[in-house]
């Protein structure tokens, strides 16, 4: 693999791969502010750096899942706004990403110009990986720097298709969060602890498998733990889950004694946060019921399994974090890592702000751009966007 110091950019159109895509659910006021900027700031070094070069930037980015169409509120005009900001200097963002009126803009650029493109996933060829489309990018620039660690387990155009039609490297986020992860790899002291939450448990199913090897206790939540209740034989009422997948995490070992969901969880029968809600056993959860949070007994479970771990690894809230109610398990998750002297590792986006809000950072020995590629990273897979690069 090669890394940005073996290139001379000078002048040189430079196509970077940015992971931008920052948790608006904290937004107050609009804008991206100091919480939600995390990811943005993580990729300065790298773009500072090719400012000092006189290189052409052009950013590649998504930001949400729009599934290939575009969706006017997952455009990247905010992302523009903050970065301008925190770089003091214009950004020209585009409202497309390939195509005349791109390859005009690029073709007028001088250096140091920075150009954002929109965001990439408005196209269903960045997810499916279509070659022709990747060329059409790559013939927009004349070095390729992926510097999106947290994306580099997608096998999308704009991470592995590429890298195949320019000269490539890691951008410096990228070159550091290897060499942070692959020393937690080598040095891995147990008791280990993994916590995974979010929404889906498909997109994590592979990687709590793996862990359920490596770690001593693997601790689940959140929207995905939904489904593996719900594999359990439980009723989970109208909880969001992926019916899909109950067959497949039913081939989970969910007997296995490392194995932890939810013992009780905090129930009602919306999300809004404006309807009442109760503590329910997982056994009695109600038709008209949904599952937003973990409760008091396994908030006590977790947090003094966390006490014992001397190496923790935490991806993916614990319930809805949007709703000040249903954050309680996710805060409690955060204080308990934040008070084990050992080490840890918190990564994801909107894992990594909502520590930032209980501005316990500075408590965590090493904070990842990466959710599900700290995962993937850490249970020991290949990231198909490192591998581009090698
Ligand atoms: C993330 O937020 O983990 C990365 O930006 C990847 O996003 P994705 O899970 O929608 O592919």
């Amino acid at each position: 693999m090669k890394f940005i110091r073996d290139f001379n950019f000078e002048h040189k159109r430079v196509l970077v791969r940015v992971d931008f895509n920052v948790p608006l659910w904290l937004g107050k006021n609009g804008d991206i502010d100091n919480e939600e900027d995390w990811r943005i700031e993580a990729t300065l070094p790298t773009i500072n750096y090719l400012l000092e070069q006189k290189a052409k930037i052009i950013l590649i980015a998504h930001f949400g899942r729009p599934n290939g169409k575009i969706v006017e509120n997952l455009r990247l005009d905010l992302v523009k706004k903050r970065l301008e900001k925190l770089l003091a200097r214009p950004v020209i963002k585009l409202n497309d990403c390939i195509g005349e009126e791109v390859e005009k803009q690029i073709g007028n650029m001088q250096a140091g110009d920075i150009v954002l493109l929109e965001n990439i996933r408005f196209y269903p060829e960045e997810k499916n990986n279509d070659s022709d489309f990747a060329k059409q990018l790559a013939d927009l620039g004349e070095i390729y720097v992926n510097d999106a660690f947290g994306t580099s387990h997608r096998a999308h155009a704009s991470i592995i298709g590429l890298p195949k039609y320019l000269p490539n490297c890691a951008g410096l986020l990228l070159e550091k969060e290897i060499k942070f992860l692959s020393k937690i790899l080598e040095k891995t002291e147990h008791p280990l602890v993994v916590i995974v939450g979010g929404a889906k448990i498909s997109t994590k199913i592979k990687f709590i498998k793996n862990f359920l090897d490596k770690a001593d206790n693997l601790l689940l939540a959140g929207a995905l733990a939904n489904t593996i209740i719900s594999a359990k034989g439980f009723n989970i009422g109208k909880s969001v889950t992926e019916e899909e997948m109950i067959e497949e995490t039913k081939k989970l070992d969910l007997d296995n004694p490392k194995l932890h969901a939810p013992v009780d969880v905090a129930v009602s029968v919306d999300s809004s946060g404006k309807t009442s809600s109760r503590i329910s056993l997982i056994s009695n959860v109600k038709k008209d019921e949904m599952i937003l949070d973990i409760g008091p007994d396994t908030i006590k479970l977790f947090t003094r399994i966390i006490s014992q771990a001397k190496m923790v690894v935490w991806n993916g809230p614990m319930g809805l974090l949007e709703v000040e109610k249903f954050s309680l398990g996710s805060r409690e998750i955060a204080h308990a890592i934040a008070k084990n002297p050992g080490f840890s590792t918190v990564g994801g986006g909107d894992t990594v702000a909502f520590l930032e809000e209980l501005g316990l950072l500075d408590k965590i020995t090493h904070i990842s751009t990466g959710g599900g590629a700290m995962l993937k990273f850490l249970a020991g897979e290949k990231l198909p966007g490192i591998e581009a690069l090698e």
